[in-house]
């Protein structure tokens, strides 16, 4: 049995497509004991990967980054993905893909010898945000980015995002919004986006945050729908004075953020930016 989960949904391991409560792997996975190693989650809808591209694009950034060996080539990992999406319970669905370094003797440094890393594919289904969510917004709690410095990492090594979103679940509120030296970084699992004047505005692309897969697609939306948009470090105060916030992940889409710390952000109520951007959002599924 899986506590929270149907123990006959599909999942797939090292070549194989089984049921997720007879799917085992080894008690000296790396993923286990050392966190090693990356993941990524696709959504799908209508049965169809949402930018799947581009996620895979971020997983071979991943592996790079913490080299490990692309366990397979893409054509292989997208027919592993299609397979999941085809044999998942709900026609929206979430794939989860993980890959670790592999099962070798517990040692902190890469294994002396090749080994083979370990691939792991689960689907459930993708609950969408409520019509309350999307028509009157999300609240959040500021808290310190206490993670490590390599946020741009799609790591499995997720203590501190863990942490920070008990944070938000202690706080009865939906997400939090972390401030690194002042400045805001992103949600425990989501990014986070300003409006100020009009003009749209995330923190850069670097090493304190994960390049959401959304975070291209909404550089996107705002051109088409002429917003302006801008990456730039953007402090504390400027996010608590704000016209509009948002946040974006896999799971959460796009969503209004319009309490922060129990304050209303703007007028409380979400906004025209959020409206077109979430409009452009919607018919990008739909033409799928
Ligand atoms: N999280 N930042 C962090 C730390 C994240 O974990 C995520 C996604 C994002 C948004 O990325 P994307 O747009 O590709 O979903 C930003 C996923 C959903 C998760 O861990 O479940």
């Amino acid at each position: 049995m899986i506590p929270g989960m149907p123990g006959d949904s599909l999942v797939y391991l090292n070549g194989e497509f089984t049921r997720a409560d007879q799917a085992k792997i080894s008690v000296l996975d790396r993923g286990f004991i050392f966190g090693d190693g990356i993941y990524e989650v696709v959504p799908a809808y209508h049965g169809k990967a949402f930018r799947m591209a581009e996620h895979l694009n971020r997983l071979e950034r991943s592996l790079a980054a913490i080299s490990i060996p692309m366990p397979m080539d893409r054509a292989a990992l997208t027919a592993v993905i299609e397979k999941l999406i085809a044999g998942a319970a709900t026609k929206d669905c979430i794939v989860y893909l993980q890959i670790t370094r592999g099962v070798y003797k517990r040692d902190h440094a890469f294994p002396a010898q090749a080994i083979t890393p370990t691939v792991f594919g689960m689907v459930t289904p993708l609950v969408v945000p409520s019509a309350q969510q999307r028509e009157q917004g999300v609240a959040v709690v500021s808290i310190k980015d206490e993670r490590w410095l390599h946020c741009e990492i799609k790591s499995v090594s997720l203590l501190g995002n863990v942490l920070a979103r008990q944070q938000a679940v202690e706080a009865g509120v939906d997400e939090v919004i972390q401030y690194r030296d002042g400045f805001l970084t992103e949600g425990s699992s989501s990014n986070i986006w300003v409006v100020r004047g009009g003009k749209l505005l995330a923190p850069p692309k670097n090493n304190l945050i994960l390049e959401g897969i959304r975070y291209g697609l909404m550089a996107e939306l705002a051109e088409q729908a002429g917003v302006p948009f801008e990456a730039r470090p953007i402090p504390r105060a400027e996010v608590e004075s704000a016209d509009e916030v948002l946040v974006t992940s896999a799971t959460k889409e796009v969503l209004p953020v319009t309490r922060i710390d129990g304050k209303p952000v703007g007028d409380g109520k979400p906004g025209p930016v959020y409206r077109l951007l979430r409009a452009g959002y919607d018919a990008r599924i739909a033409a799928l």
